[in-house]
């Protein structure tokens, strides 16, 4: 059967009248067999699907986007065998009274000085007009029997030698003769500073926690 659709009747009067088109009402769905009635006008549910795809989508990417940043971020941090080495715990117990023991951290040397009571009393007082680089003794130790610094000249980068220069109980730089006292401070000879302290905390008496 062959039904004349007029549906440009009113808005488009020349527009191919003559010609029969095949009705496909079988075909469609009831509400659509209403001509006047676009799909514009009928399809709410299928806005709902529209917007149920579009956010799972959007989850979809998000996830992904998320487990990209995850992914990107971990590999830019340090692999652990480094964060391992990024701290140090020392066991403190066997170092005596005057000795300085050096030990290896994050590819620096370390020395962990044992002060003895008259090297703390030697450096109490000292005014810090004789000193090159001001610090006092409270401020470069946590507890003032040890002392605890990165063995790396101030001047050009040598390692001092523990115990050794003009100062009893300091460090002696061999290269170009820089002196330091026994709580690390610049004296004499070129080095500008004083050694670096590094950070460190004490996890007990006798176990230091350097990093
Ligand atoms: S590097 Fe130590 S005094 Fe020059």
């Amino acid at each position: 059967m062959f039904w004349n659709q007029v549906r440009f009747q009113k808005d488009c009067p020349k527009l191919h009248r003559d010609i029969q088109y095949p009705s496909f009402d079988d075909y469609r769905k009831e509400k659509f067999k209403d001509l006047k009635h676009t799909k514009w006008h009928s399809g709410d549910e299928k806005h709902g699907y529209t917007y149920v795809t579009g956010l799972f989508g959007l989850l979809c990417g998000m996830y992904g986007l998320k487990s990209e940043l995850v992914h990107f971020l971990s590999s830019m941090s340090a692999p652990a065998d480094v964060l391992a080495m990024a701290t140090i715990e020392v066991d403190i117990k066997n170092i005596a009274p005057g000795m300085c023991s050096s030990y290896k951290w994050r590819g620096k040397p370390l020395f962990i000085k044992h002060r003895t009571e008259g090297e703390i009393l030697a450096e109490a007082n000292t005014p810090f007009s004789a000193l090159k680089d001001p610090e006092s003794p409270e401020q470069r130790t946590i507890k003032p029997e040890w002392l605890v610094v990165i063995g790396i000249c101030t001047h050009l980068g040598c390692v001092p030698v523990p115990n050794s220069g003009d100062w009893a109980g300091g460090f002696y730089c061999p290269c170009h003769g820089s002196h330091y006292d026994n709580v690390g401070r610049a004296r004499k000879g070129p080095a500008p500073l004083n050694l670096e302290v590094p950070p460190y905390i004490f996890l007990s008496d006798t176990v230091v926690l350097v990093g």
